[in-house]
């Protein structure tokens, strides 16, 4: 195939920063997507309705002259966060989901929740309202090997939320493993987003020839057995998986550090990642319905009706792009890609 037309994609999770972060990173998603899930891990995060219209103004003062895109706004949940912020929220129709961290598990989650039980009332208001629940699905236990934290987090924490609260609507977030995606098949109103770093790489890239910080997210990438798990189930055709970047944006600087941020930065190309992962596999045909057509089903929003197009050509992602202070390094560089947007 030379030529891929598709439906013009959203992205499910993204983080997008604040500043002069956000005024470097918008347009790239902007080329790609109409709409994304806009992440709210900011410093300090976004807590309430009002912190989320707030958010939502800056970003739209951001995008480029001339470009449409849509922001859908996130809220942060913390162990204060009180029923009335989520009947507000419901009510904007700005705020289309609320963001679980668990405290200490990722960039930006010390606000986060410290026992996930401390939100039931908050989780019976939003199984009432179906305001989707988006959880990063690791426990933070300092016992609990890195490598084994989602799967875990499925057992002592998933398991039993699904049991009190069946209907809630939950998104688990840039999965990582078999156990997810065989939790997600067993679920009704569970849905799950995947990342192109999870879809094109296991845990070996972490170490190719020495260690490679622009390789190193949360939840970490996992043995290929999962990539696996992975791959098959996000060009299954089934409309529980779709497409979620969580193009994670930190300077080549906080990065290549003696303790240096999780986060991958794939916002420049990742549709063209998206093709890599599908076409390694011989799935090109079950691209557009994972990319363009799951996700706003399950969010309940009308699917996009512009079009974008993919061309088969060989380039090579660029070192480093303008960031703040440092430049920043886009997922998988230097290396060739084989599909470009047009
Ligand atoms: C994200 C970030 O940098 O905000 N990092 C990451 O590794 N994915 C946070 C997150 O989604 O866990
Ligand atoms: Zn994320």
């Amino acid at each position: 195939m030379q030529k891929l037309t598709l439906t013009r994609p959203d992205d499910w999770h993204l983080h997008l920063r604040d500043g002069a972060a956000l005024k470097a990173v918008l347009p790239h998603t902007v080329r790609q997507f109409a709409r994304a899930i806009v992440m709210p891990n900011l410093k300090p995060p976004v807590r309430s309705f009002a912190d989320a219209v707030a958010y939502r103004d800056r970003i739209m003062a951001a995008i480029p002259s001339g470009k449409h895109f849509e922001p859908l706004m996130t809220l942060y949940l913390t162990d204060n966060t009180s029923p009335e912020e989520i009947i507000a929220a419901k009510a904007s129709q700005f705020v289309k989901a609320v963001k679980y961290y668990p405290a200490g598990a990722t960039t930006n989650s010390e606000f986060g929740v410290t026992d996930i039980r401390r939100c039931d009332r908050v989780f019976e208001t939003m199984e009432e309202l179906e305001m989707p629940l988006l959880l990063h699905g690791e426990v933070t236990d300092r016992d609990v090997d890195v490598f084994d934290r989602e799967k875990v987090f499925i057992k002592q924490q998933l398991i039993p939320l699904k049991l009190r609260f069946p209907k809630l609507r939950v998104v688990l977030e840039h999965i990582t493993t078999s156990d997810a995606v065989n939790f997600v098949l067993a679920n009704n109103n569970i849905a799950a987003t995947i990342t192109p770093q999870h879809l094109l790489f296991n845990r070996n890239m972490l170490f190719k020839g020495g260690i490679r910080p622009h390789f190193y997210c949360l939840p970490i990438l996992k043995r290929e057995k999962h990539r696996q798990a992975l791959l098959q189930a996000a060009t299954s055709g089934n409309p529980k998986f779709f497409l979620g970047t969580d193009s994670a944006p930190h300077s080549r600087d906080s990065k290549e550090s003696s303790c240096g941020c999780a986060g991958c930065f794939s916002a420049l190309h990742a549709i063209e990642l998206y093709a890599e992962a599908f076409e390694s596999v011989d799935a090109l045909d079950k691209l557009e319905a994972f990319a363009s057509f799951y996700g706003p089903d399950f969010y309940q929003l009308p699917r996009n009706t512009e079009q974008i197009t993919l061309i088969k050509k060989t380039w090579r992602i660029p070192n480093e792009l303008p960031f703040i202070e440092s430049g920043i390094v886009p997922l998988g560089a230097g290396n060739e890609i084989t599909w470009q947007m047009a």
